[in-house]
Protein backbone atom coordinates (compact mmCIF):
# COMPACT_ATOMS: atom_id res chain seq x y z
CA UNK A 1 0.00 0.00 0.00
CA UNK A 2 1.56 3.46 -0.83
CA UNK A 3 2.27 5.18 2.72
CA UNK A 4 1.98 8.76 3.70
CA UNK A 5 -1.59 10.31 2.06
CA UNK A 6 -2.87 13.43 2.83
CA UNK A 7 -6.56 13.25 3.42
CA UNK A 8 -8.89 16.00 3.83
CA UNK A 9 -11.99 16.23 5.54
CA UNK A 10 -14.94 18.57 5.02
CA UNK A 11 -17.33 19.24 7.15
CA UNK A 12 -16.61 18.15 11.04
CA UNK A 13 -20.13 18.11 12.20
CA UNK A 14 -22.01 14.90 13.59
CA UNK A 15 -20.83 12.27 10.78
CA UNK A 16 -17.60 13.93 9.81
CA UNK A 17 -15.65 14.00 13.26
CA UNK A 18 -16.07 10.33 13.25
CA UNK A 19 -15.22 10.03 9.78
CA UNK A 20 -12.46 12.16 11.08
CA UNK A 21 -11.11 9.54 13.58
CA UNK A 22 -11.21 6.83 11.45
CA UNK A 23 -9.29 8.21 8.55
CA UNK A 24 -6.89 9.35 10.88
CA UNK A 25 -6.46 4.95 12.42
CA UNK A 26 -5.32 4.79 9.02
CA UNK A 27 -2.23 3.35 9.05
CA UNK A 28 -1.54 4.93 5.10
CA UNK A 29 -2.51 8.43 6.24
CA UNK A 30 0.11 10.20 7.51
CA UNK A 31 -1.51 13.77 7.46
CA UNK A 32 -5.31 14.81 8.17
CA UNK A 33 -6.51 17.74 7.37
CA UNK A 34 -10.05 19.44 8.37
CA UNK A 35 -12.21 22.07 7.11
CA UNK A 36 -15.30 23.53 7.63
CA UNK A 37 -17.91 26.64 6.71
CA UNK A 38 -17.45 27.29 10.10
CA UNK A 39 -13.78 27.47 10.92
CA UNK A 40 -13.54 27.67 14.23
CA UNK A 41 -15.36 24.06 14.61
CA UNK A 42 -12.30 22.84 11.87
CA UNK A 43 -9.89 24.42 14.31
CA UNK A 44 -11.24 22.96 17.64
CA UNK A 45 -11.34 19.52 15.93
CA UNK A 46 -8.21 19.48 14.63
CA UNK A 47 -6.96 20.21 18.52
CA UNK A 48 -8.87 17.40 19.40
CA UNK A 49 -7.48 15.10 16.79
CA UNK A 50 -4.17 16.25 16.31
CA UNK A 51 -4.47 17.47 13.01
CA UNK A 52 -4.42 20.46 10.73
CA UNK A 53 -7.17 22.68 9.61
CA UNK A 54 -7.82 25.06 6.37
CA UNK A 55 -9.95 26.67 4.26
CA UNK A 56 -12.84 24.64 2.48
CA UNK A 57 -11.08 25.48 -1.24
CA UNK A 58 -7.90 24.39 0.22
CA UNK A 59 -9.02 21.14 1.15
CA UNK A 60 -8.87 20.18 -2.56
CA UNK A 61 -5.27 20.96 -3.55
CA UNK A 62 -2.35 19.33 -2.75
CA UNK A 63 -4.37 16.58 -1.36
CA UNK A 64 -4.50 12.91 -2.20
CA UNK A 65 -8.28 12.20 -1.11
CA UNK A 66 -11.17 14.51 0.15
CA UNK A 67 -14.01 13.57 2.18
CA UNK A 68 -16.71 15.16 2.27
CA UNK A 69 -19.48 15.24 5.07
CA UNK A 70 -21.15 18.00 5.16
CA UNK A 71 -24.92 18.97 4.35
CA UNK A 72 -26.48 16.89 1.62
CA UNK A 73 -27.39 20.18 -0.20
CA UNK A 74 -23.72 21.43 -0.11
CA UNK A 75 -22.45 17.81 -1.98
CA UNK A 76 -23.11 18.56 -5.43
CA UNK A 77 -21.19 21.64 -5.18
CA UNK A 78 -17.82 20.41 -3.28
CA UNK A 79 -18.33 17.08 -5.79
CA UNK A 80 -17.77 19.87 -8.66
CA UNK A 81 -14.72 21.30 -6.99
CA UNK A 82 -13.60 17.53 -6.34
CA UNK A 83 -13.87 17.07 -9.84
CA UNK A 84 -12.12 20.21 -11.47
CA UNK A 85 -9.36 19.36 -9.01
CA UNK A 86 -9.29 15.78 -9.78
CA UNK A 87 -8.86 14.35 -6.59
CA UNK A 88 -10.47 11.36 -5.36
CA UNK A 89 -13.14 11.49 -2.70
CA UNK A 90 -15.71 9.59 -0.65
CA UNK A 91 -18.72 11.65 -0.07
CA UNK A 92 -21.65 11.08 1.83
CA UNK A 93 -25.30 10.07 0.39
CA UNK A 94 -26.68 11.45 -1.55
CA UNK A 95 -25.23 13.22 -4.57
CA UNK A 96 -28.31 15.56 -4.38
CA UNK A 97 -31.67 15.61 -3.77
CA UNK A 98 -32.86 15.97 -7.58
CA UNK A 99 -32.41 14.00 -10.62
CA UNK A 100 -30.94 16.75 -12.93
CA UNK A 101 -28.23 18.37 -10.07
CA UNK A 102 -27.08 14.39 -9.69
CA UNK A 103 -26.80 13.65 -13.22
CA UNK A 104 -24.67 17.26 -14.38
CA UNK A 105 -22.57 16.16 -11.04
CA UNK A 106 -21.88 12.58 -12.28
CA UNK A 107 -21.04 13.71 -15.42
CA UNK A 108 -18.51 16.55 -14.20
CA UNK A 109 -17.16 13.81 -12.11
CA UNK A 110 -16.54 11.25 -15.13
CA UNK A 111 -15.19 14.12 -17.18
CA UNK A 112 -13.05 14.81 -14.31
CA UNK A 113 -11.24 11.13 -13.97
CA UNK A 114 -10.69 11.27 -10.36
CA UNK A 115 -12.67 8.21 -8.48
CA UNK A 116 -15.46 9.16 -6.32
CA UNK A 117 -17.16 6.65 -3.50
CA UNK A 118 -20.41 7.25 -1.90
CA UNK A 119 -21.08 6.48 1.51
CA UNK A 120 -23.22 3.68 1.41
CA UNK A 121 -21.37 1.99 4.55
CA UNK A 122 -23.89 -1.02 4.72
CA UNK A 123 -21.79 -2.71 1.28
CA UNK A 124 -19.02 -2.82 4.48
CA UNK A 125 -21.09 -4.01 6.88
CA UNK A 126 -20.64 -8.00 7.90
CA UNK A 127 -24.29 -9.11 8.00
CA UNK A 128 -25.18 -7.60 4.56
CA UNK A 129 -21.87 -8.65 3.15
CA UNK A 130 -22.85 -12.42 4.59
CA UNK A 131 -26.28 -12.13 3.38
CA UNK A 132 -25.46 -11.09 -0.31
CA UNK A 133 -22.40 -13.87 -0.14
CA UNK A 134 -24.95 -16.88 1.14
CA UNK A 135 -27.32 -15.71 -1.93
CA UNK A 136 -25.04 -15.56 -4.06
CA UNK A 137 -23.91 -18.95 -3.53
CA UNK A 138 -27.49 -20.43 -3.93
CA UNK A 139 -27.48 -21.28 -0.20
CA UNK A 140 -31.24 -19.50 -0.16
CA UNK A 141 -32.39 -20.86 -3.70
CA UNK A 142 -34.49 -18.22 -5.77
CA UNK A 143 -34.76 -15.47 -3.68
CA UNK A 144 -38.44 -14.59 -3.12
CA UNK A 145 -38.85 -11.61 -0.54
CA UNK A 146 -36.96 -9.01 1.74
CA UNK A 147 -37.98 -6.92 4.59
CA UNK A 148 -35.95 -4.00 5.24
CA UNK A 149 -36.56 -0.94 8.25
CA UNK A 150 -34.47 1.29 9.18
CA UNK A 151 -35.76 3.61 12.38
CA UNK A 152 -34.06 5.98 14.47
CA UNK A 153 -35.05 5.75 18.43
CA UNK A 154 -35.42 9.74 18.14
CA UNK A 155 -36.28 12.46 15.27
CA UNK A 156 -33.34 14.81 14.09
CA UNK A 157 -32.97 18.69 14.72
CA UNK A 158 -36.06 21.03 13.45
CA UNK A 159 -33.55 22.69 11.40
CA UNK A 160 -31.79 19.23 10.00
CA UNK A 161 -35.28 18.12 8.41
CA UNK A 162 -35.94 21.11 5.77
CA UNK A 163 -33.02 20.22 3.77
CA UNK A 164 -32.67 16.19 4.17
CA UNK A 165 -34.79 15.82 1.09
CA UNK A 166 -37.41 14.17 3.23
CA UNK A 167 -37.52 10.46 5.21
CA UNK A 168 -37.03 8.31 1.84
CA UNK A 169 -34.14 10.08 0.41
CA UNK A 170 -32.39 10.61 3.32
CA UNK A 171 -33.21 7.17 5.27
CA UNK A 172 -34.58 5.32 3.00
CA UNK A 173 -31.77 5.53 0.17
CA UNK A 174 -29.80 3.12 2.39
CA UNK A 175 -32.24 0.74 2.34
CA UNK A 176 -32.75 0.90 -1.63
CA UNK A 177 -28.70 0.32 -1.65
CA UNK A 178 -28.51 -2.79 0.63
CA UNK A 179 -31.68 -4.26 -1.80
CA UNK A 180 -30.22 -3.38 -5.30
CA UNK A 181 -26.71 -4.68 -3.61
CA UNK A 182 -27.71 -7.45 -1.59
CA UNK A 183 -30.36 -9.39 -4.37
CA UNK A 184 -28.29 -7.60 -7.99
CA UNK A 185 -31.54 -6.64 -9.05
CA UNK A 186 -33.00 -3.18 -10.21
CA UNK A 187 -36.10 -1.95 -8.26
CA UNK A 188 -38.88 -1.70 -10.77
CA UNK A 189 -41.94 -0.45 -9.08
CA UNK A 190 -42.93 1.17 -5.64
CA UNK A 191 -45.98 2.34 -3.86
CA UNK A 192 -45.22 4.11 -0.30
CA UNK A 193 -47.00 5.27 2.45
CA UNK A 194 -47.09 7.96 4.77
CA UNK A 195 -48.00 9.28 8.15
CA UNK A 196 -46.86 12.60 10.84
CA UNK A 197 -47.47 11.42 13.90
CA UNK A 198 -44.96 13.40 15.51
CA UNK A 199 -43.45 16.67 15.93
CA UNK A 200 -45.10 19.60 13.37
CA UNK A 201 -42.26 20.35 11.65
CA UNK A 202 -41.59 17.07 9.66
CA UNK A 203 -45.39 17.70 8.24
CA UNK A 204 -44.31 21.54 7.75
CA UNK A 205 -41.60 20.44 5.37
CA UNK A 206 -43.82 18.26 3.24
CA UNK A 207 -42.14 15.46 5.62
CA UNK A 208 -43.22 11.85 7.37
CA UNK A 209 -42.19 10.63 10.55
CA UNK A 210 -43.11 7.08 9.65
CA UNK A 211 -43.30 5.34 5.94
CA UNK A 212 -43.96 1.94 4.82
CA UNK A 213 -43.72 0.76 1.08
CA UNK A 214 -44.03 -2.38 -1.20
CA UNK A 215 -40.65 -2.50 -3.91
CA UNK A 216 -40.83 -4.61 -7.17
CA UNK A 217 -37.98 -5.74 -7.95
CA UNK A 218 -37.21 -6.61 -12.05
CA UNK A 219 -37.33 -10.43 -11.37
CA UNK A 220 -41.02 -10.02 -9.64
CA UNK A 221 -39.25 -10.22 -5.89
CA UNK A 222 -41.64 -8.16 -3.67
CA UNK A 223 -39.76 -6.32 -0.87
CA UNK A 224 -41.19 -4.15 1.70
CA UNK A 225 -39.65 -1.27 3.52
CA UNK A 226 -40.39 0.73 7.32
CA UNK A 227 -39.22 3.48 8.18
CA UNK A 228 -39.15 5.79 11.68
CA UNK A 229 -38.44 8.34 13.25
CA UNK A 230 -40.05 7.39 16.43
CA UNK A 231 -38.75 3.66 17.38
CA UNK A 232 -38.41 3.75 21.29
CA UNK A 233 -36.99 0.57 21.37
CA UNK A 234 -33.29 1.72 19.91
CA UNK A 235 -31.74 2.78 16.52
CA UNK A 236 -32.70 -0.52 14.34
CA UNK A 237 -31.44 -1.18 11.18
CA UNK A 238 -32.48 -4.95 9.62
CA UNK A 239 -32.92 -6.74 6.47
CA UNK A 240 -34.45 -9.82 5.98
CA UNK A 241 -34.05 -11.76 2.66
CA UNK A 242 -35.71 -15.44 1.93
CA UNK A 243 -35.72 -17.62 -0.84
CA UNK A 244 -37.07 -21.06 -1.48
CA UNK A 245 -34.37 -22.67 -0.03
CA UNK A 246 -33.33 -20.52 2.90
CA UNK A 247 -33.38 -17.08 4.91
CA UNK A 248 -30.41 -14.62 6.50
CA UNK A 249 -31.75 -12.02 8.73
CA UNK A 250 -29.16 -8.92 8.77
CA UNK A 251 -29.02 -7.30 12.09
CA UNK A 252 -30.50 -9.84 14.26
CA UNK A 253 -28.03 -9.50 17.17
CA UNK A 254 -27.80 -9.16 20.96
CA UNK A 255 -28.42 -5.47 20.19
CA UNK A 256 -31.28 -5.86 18.36
CA UNK A 257 -33.65 -3.14 19.18
CA UNK A 258 -36.36 -6.34 20.16
CA UNK A 259 -37.80 -7.65 22.93
CA UNK A 260 -39.60 -11.13 22.46
CA UNK A 261 -43.16 -11.68 23.91
CA UNK A 262 -42.45 -15.40 24.12
CA UNK A 263 -41.87 -16.94 27.83
CA UNK A 264 -38.86 -17.63 28.82
CA UNK A 265 -36.85 -16.20 26.11
CA UNK A 266 -34.32 -13.58 26.88
CA UNK A 267 -33.01 -13.25 23.07
CA UNK A 268 -31.83 -10.51 22.43
CA UNK A 269 -30.26 -9.75 25.66
CA UNK A 270 -27.72 -7.02 24.94
CA UNK A 271 -28.58 -3.22 24.81
CA UNK A 272 -30.06 -2.21 21.91
CA UNK A 273 -27.58 0.95 19.52
CA UNK A 274 -28.36 4.57 20.62
CA UNK A 275 -27.74 5.75 16.96
CA UNK A 276 -25.80 5.11 13.55
CA UNK A 277 -22.35 5.29 14.65
CA UNK A 278 -22.28 2.79 16.92
CA UNK A 279 -24.44 0.21 15.07
CA UNK A 280 -21.83 0.71 12.06
CA UNK A 281 -18.65 1.58 13.22
CA UNK A 282 -17.23 -1.34 11.67
CA UNK A 283 -18.69 -0.85 8.44
CA UNK A 284 -17.57 3.16 8.23
CA UNK A 285 -14.56 1.99 9.29
CA UNK A 286 -14.22 -0.21 6.18
CA UNK A 287 -15.67 1.66 3.85
CA UNK A 288 -12.92 4.56 5.17
CA UNK A 289 -10.29 1.92 4.87
CA UNK A 290 -11.26 0.90 1.20
CA UNK A 291 -11.46 4.52 0.39
CA UNK A 292 -8.09 5.35 1.61
CA UNK A 293 -7.42 2.27 -0.84
CA UNK A 294 -9.07 3.92 -3.63
CA UNK A 295 -7.03 7.35 -2.85
CA UNK A 296 -3.85 5.17 -2.96
CA UNK A 297 -4.57 4.42 -6.34
CA UNK A 298 -4.71 0.58 -5.59
CA UNK A 299 -8.84 -0.50 -6.39
CA UNK A 300 -11.51 1.30 -8.08
CA UNK A 301 -14.75 2.80 -6.03
CA UNK A 302 -16.84 0.33 -4.51
CA UNK A 303 -19.76 2.79 -4.70
CA UNK A 304 -20.32 4.38 -7.36
CA UNK A 305 -21.91 7.50 -8.53
CA UNK A 306 -23.95 5.66 -10.45
CA UNK A 307 -25.17 3.55 -7.69
CA UNK A 308 -25.79 7.20 -6.19
CA UNK A 309 -28.64 7.65 -9.21
CA UNK A 310 -30.22 5.09 -8.99
CA UNK A 311 -31.22 4.41 -5.27
CA UNK A 312 -32.59 8.34 -6.24
CA UNK A 313 -34.68 7.09 -9.03
CA UNK A 314 -36.13 4.79 -6.63
CA UNK A 315 -36.05 7.33 -3.75
CA UNK A 316 -37.77 9.86 -6.19
CA UNK A 317 -40.66 7.19 -6.80
CA UNK A 318 -41.03 6.69 -3.28
CA UNK A 319 -41.93 9.97 -2.70
CA UNK A 320 -44.07 10.45 -5.67
CA UNK A 321 -46.00 7.41 -4.77
CA UNK A 322 -46.51 8.69 -1.36
CA UNK A 323 -47.63 12.43 -2.60
CA UNK A 324 -49.65 10.68 -5.43
CA UNK A 325 -51.35 8.17 -3.79
CA UNK A 326 -50.19 5.73 -6.29
CA UNK A 327 -47.73 2.64 -7.54
CA UNK A 328 -45.04 4.57 -9.40
CA UNK A 329 -42.83 2.73 -12.06
CA UNK A 330 -39.00 3.45 -11.09
CA UNK A 331 -38.67 4.03 -15.46
CA UNK A 332 -41.26 6.83 -15.30
CA UNK A 333 -38.73 8.95 -13.00
CA UNK A 334 -35.91 7.70 -15.15
CA UNK A 335 -37.31 8.94 -17.74
CA UNK A 336 -37.78 12.68 -16.90
N1 LIG B 1 -24.02 7.20 6.00
C1 LIG B 1 -24.70 7.43 7.11
O1 LIG B 1 -25.05 6.52 7.83
C2 LIG B 1 -25.02 8.84 7.47
C3 LIG B 1 -25.47 9.12 8.77
C4 LIG B 1 -25.69 10.46 9.10
C5 LIG B 1 -25.49 11.47 8.17
N2 LIG B 1 -25.09 11.13 6.92
C6 LIG B 1 -24.89 12.18 5.91
O2 LIG B 1 -23.75 12.93 6.29
C7 LIG B 1 -23.90 14.29 5.89
C8 LIG B 1 -23.64 15.20 7.08
O3 LIG B 1 -24.61 14.95 8.06
P1 LIG B 1 -24.37 15.40 9.59
O4 LIG B 1 -25.55 14.93 10.33
O5 LIG B 1 -23.01 15.02 10.05
O6 LIG B 1 -24.43 17.01 9.43
P2 LIG B 1 -24.04 18.12 10.52
O7 LIG B 1 -24.96 19.27 10.29
O8 LIG B 1 -23.94 17.54 11.89
O9 LIG B 1 -22.54 18.55 10.12
C9 LIG B 1 -22.25 19.18 8.92
C10 LIG B 1 -20.96 19.99 9.06
O10 LIG B 1 -20.65 20.56 7.79
C11 LIG B 1 -20.37 21.96 7.93
N3 LIG B 1 -20.73 22.62 6.68
C12 LIG B 1 -21.97 23.03 6.26
N4 LIG B 1 -21.89 23.53 5.00
C13 LIG B 1 -20.61 23.43 4.61
C14 LIG B 1 -19.91 23.78 3.43
N5 LIG B 1 -20.54 24.31 2.39
N6 LIG B 1 -18.58 23.59 3.39
C15 LIG B 1 -17.90 23.05 4.46
N7 LIG B 1 -18.53 22.69 5.60
C16 LIG B 1 -19.86 22.88 5.69
C17 LIG B 1 -21.18 22.39 9.15
O11 LIG B 1 -20.63 23.57 9.74
C18 LIG B 1 -21.07 21.16 10.05
O12 LIG B 1 -19.91 21.20 10.84
C19 LIG B 1 -25.31 14.41 5.29
O13 LIG B 1 -25.24 14.36 3.90
C20 LIG B 1 -26.03 13.16 5.81
O14 LIG B 1 -27.02 12.69 4.88
C21 LIG B 1 -24.83 9.85 6.57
Amino acid sequence: MAQALRIAVIGVGRIGLQHAQVVKDQPAVAELVLADNDPARAAQAAAELGAEYCGVDEAFQATDGVVIATPTSTHAELLLKAAAAKVPTFCEKPIALDVPTTRSVIAAVKAGGAQVQLGFQRRFDAGYVAARAALRAGELGELRRAHMLTCDPQPPSPDFVPNSGGIFKDCGIHDVDALRWVSGHEVVEVFAYGANRGAAFFAESGDVDEAAALLKLDDDTLATLQLSRYNGAGYDVRMEIAGTAGSRAVGLDAHTALVSAEPGVTFPDGQPHPAFYPRFHAAYTAELAAFVRVAAGEITSPALVDDALEALYVCEALGVSYTERRPVRVDEIRAQ
